[in-house]
C-alpha cells in the first residue's frame, strides 16, 4: 500500500487526539512529511460542523504551541480535516462516513487508515461496524490502528484480536504501545547494537541486575473509571515496563525489519520464567498510597479517590522481580516497578554491574565503592550515564566516581512527541515499533498468574507515603543484600 488519502481518526473528541495526536500530526504537517492527498476526517458525536472542527483544531494547536504556531502550515494542516458526526452505535454514521471517503477524488489514492482513539469497551463495534456498513470494501487497502490497552487479560486480549482478524490481516493492524515511539526508547536500541564496545559486557557476566522503573508524582486524577478496574500491572507493566525490558534483553535481530526486531523481542518474553502461586510472593508485591501532604498539598489515599471503591485492591504500586531463562541472562534479576504518587515523575533503565572481582582499593579512603552503573533517564530527563572510578587529584591513590553524562538531545534540539514517530509510521507502513500480536499474548501470559492472584486475595495490599518512593516492603525483592532500589538516574 502506498500512503493513505483518508486518515479517519475516532475519538476525536477526545483527551488522545487534542493533546497527542493533533500536535504530532501538526508537527508532520511542518516539516512536509504528509503528502498533498492526504485528508483526515475526525469522527465524533458532538453536534459540529467542518468549519467548528477546524476552529476546536486551531485552538488546540494554538494553546500547544503559542507563539511558536507557523501559522501557514497549521492553516494547511486544518485545510485537510473534514468533520462527520456519528455515534459508535449508530448505523447511519458508518454510512455517512462511507459516502465521505467514497467521495470521488480524482487522481487521489483510496487508501484508508482508521484510527481507534476511543475507549476500550468501543474496539469491537467500531470494528464491525466499519464492514457492516461496507468501510473495509471500499477501493483501496486498509490500515486500523489500535491503542492500549489491548485487551485486560489473556482471554479478553484473545477475543479482540479474534474479531479485529475477522476484519483485518495482522499487516493491517497497527497496535500501539506509545512508548515505543520516545526517541530516548528506541535510543536503547541504538545504543546497543549501534557500539561494539557494549555488546562483550550485554550479559550475566558482566552485569549484576536490571532496574526498570516508571514513577508518576501524580495520583489517579479523574481517571478512576479506568484506572480502578485496571491497576498498576494492567496499565503499565504489561506494556510499557514489558517492553522497555524486551529492549534491554533482546539479541540483535537480522535487520530492523518490522518482524525480525519483533521475533526478537517475542523471544525475550518467551524466556521469561514462569511466575508460580509458590514463588508470587517473594516475586510481585502491590500497594496503594495512603492520604499524605505533596509538596505542601493535602491528597487522598487511594482508597478515597473520587469514582474509588472504599475496599478497592486495586494497585497504584507495582514492584517485579522478573529471570529470563536464557544464555546471556540466566541468572540476572530484572527488578521493575511503577507507582503512583511516588516522589518524583521519571522513567528509567538502570543496569548495575558487577563489582570488581578483588576489591584493589578497599584500604583507601573510598572504601565503600559504588559499582559501574549505567543508566538511560527515558523521561522526563533525557540522558545516558555511565558511573565509572578514576583516581581523585592529589597525592593518595584515591578513587574518584566519575558521572559520565550525555544529554540525548543537544540544546537546539526539540524533542519530539512521541506520536508524531508513530504516526508517521503508519503512513508510511512501517510497523516495527508496533506491537505484534504474539508479543501482546506473551506478555499477558507472563503477568497474568500475577492478575489472577491478586484478584482473588486482598491479602499482602501493603501501603506507601504519598510522595515517597513506594513501600518499604519493595526491599524484599532483591536477592542479595548489597542490592536496592536506585531512585534517580
Ligand atoms: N489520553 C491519553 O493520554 C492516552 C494515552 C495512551 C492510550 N490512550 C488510549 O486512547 C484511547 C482514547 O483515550 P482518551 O483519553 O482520548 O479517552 P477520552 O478522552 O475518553 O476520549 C474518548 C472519546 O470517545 C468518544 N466517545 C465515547 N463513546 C462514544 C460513542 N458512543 N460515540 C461516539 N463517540 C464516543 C468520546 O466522546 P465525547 O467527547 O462526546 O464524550 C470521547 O471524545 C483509549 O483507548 C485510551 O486507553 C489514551
Amino acid at each position: 500500500m502506498s500512503g493513505p488519502c483518508h486518515f479517519v481518526v475516532f475519538g476525536a473528541l477526545g483527551h488522545l487526539v487534542t493533546t497527542k495526536l493533533l500536535p504530532a500530526l501538526y508537527h508532520l504537517e511542518l516539516v512536509g512529511r504528509l503528502d498533498e492527498p492526504l485528508s483526515f476526517v475526525a469522527f465524533a458525536r458532538r453536534d459540529w460542523d467542518t468549519e467548528r472542527w477546524r476552529v476546536h483544531v486551531n485552538n488546540a494547536l494554538a494553546e500547544q504551541y503559542g507563539a511558536h504556531l507557523d501559522v501557514a502550515a497549521a492553516r494547511r494542516f486544518i485545510q485537510r480535516f473534514e468533520y462527520v458526526k456519528g455515534d459508535y452505535t449508530d448505523p447511519a454514521a458508518f454510512q455517512h462516513l462511507l459516502a465521505r471517503i467514497n467521495t470521488p477524488q480524482p487522481g487521489i489514492c483510496e487508501n484508508v487508515v482508521f484510527y481507534l482513539a476511543i475507549p476500550p469497551d468501543h474496539f469491537v463495534d467500531v470494528v464491525r461496524r466499519l464492514d457492516d456498513a461496507g468501510l473495509n470494501s471500499v477501493v483501496g487497502q486498509h490500515r486500523i490502528v489500535v491503542e492500549k490497552p489491548f485487551g485486560t487479560d489473556l482471554v479478553s486480549a484473545r477475543e479482540l484480536n479474534a474479531e479485529l482478524r475477522r476484519h483485518y490481516e495482522e499487516e493491517q493492524v497497527y497496535r500501539i504501545d506509545h512508548y515505543l515511539g520516545k526517541e530516548t526508547v528506541q535510543n536503547l536500541l541504538v545504543f546497543r547494537f549501534a557500539n561494539s564496545v557494549i555488546e562483550p559486557l550485554w550479559n550475566r557476566h558482566y552485569i549484576d541486575h536490571v532496574q526498570i522503573t516508571v514513577a508518576e508524582e501524580s495520583g489517579i486524577g479523574g481517571r478512576a473509571s479506568y484506572f480502578d478496574r485496571s491497576g498498576t500491572l494492567r496499565d503499565m507493566v504489561q506494556n510499557h515496563l514489558l517492553q522497555l525490558l524486551t529492549l534491554v534483553a533482546m539479541e540483535a535481530p537480522a535487520s530492523l525489519d518490522a518482524d525480525a526486531l519483533r521475533d526478537e523481542k517475542v523471544k525475550v518474553l518467551r524466556s521469561i520464567r514462569q511466575i508460580t502461586v509458590d514463588s508470587l510472593n517473594d516475586v510481585a508485591l502491590r500497594a496503594q498510597y495512603e492520604a499524605g501532604e505533596v509538596n505542601g498539598a493535602v491528597v487522598s489515599a487511594y482508597r478515597d479517590e473520587p469514582g474509588v471503591a472504599d475496599n478497592s485492591n486495586t494497585e497504584s504500586y507495582v514492584a517485579i522481580k522478573f529471570h529470563i531463562d536464557n544464555w546471556r541472562w540466566r541468572g540476572v534479576p530484572f527488578y521493575l516497578r511503577s507507582g503512583k504518587r511516588l516522589a518524583a515523575r521519571h522513567t528509567m533503565v538502570a543496569i548495575r554491574f558487577r563489582d570488581p572481582p578483588h576489591q584493589l582499593f578497599c584500604d583507601t579512603p573510598c572504601e565503600n565503592m559504588e559499582p559501574n552503573w549505567l543508566v538511560f533517564a527515558i523521561q522526563p530527563e533525557e540522558s545516558i550515564r555511565f558511573e565509572l572510578y578514576a583516581r581523585e587529584p592529589g597525592l593518595s591513590m584515591t578513587p574518584r566516581l566519575l558521572r559520565i553524562d550525555t544529554n540525548y538531545r543537544a540544546e537546539h534540539e526539540q524533542p519530539l512527541n512521541a506520536y508524531a514517530t508513530l504516526l508517521m509510521d503508519v503512513i508510511e507502513g512501517d510497523r516495527s515499533l508496533f506491537i505484534r500480536f504474539d508479543e501482546v499474548e506473551m506478555a499477558w501470559q507472563v503477568i497474568e498468574p500475577v492478575l489472577r492472584h491478586w484478584s482473588q486475595t486482598s491479602e499482602r495490599l501493603y501501603s506507601y507515603a504519598p510522595g515517597s518512593w513506594g513501600p518499604k516492603e519493595a526491599r524484599a525483592l532483591f536477592e542479595k543484600p548489597y542490592q536496592s532500589w536506585r531512585n534517580q538516574p
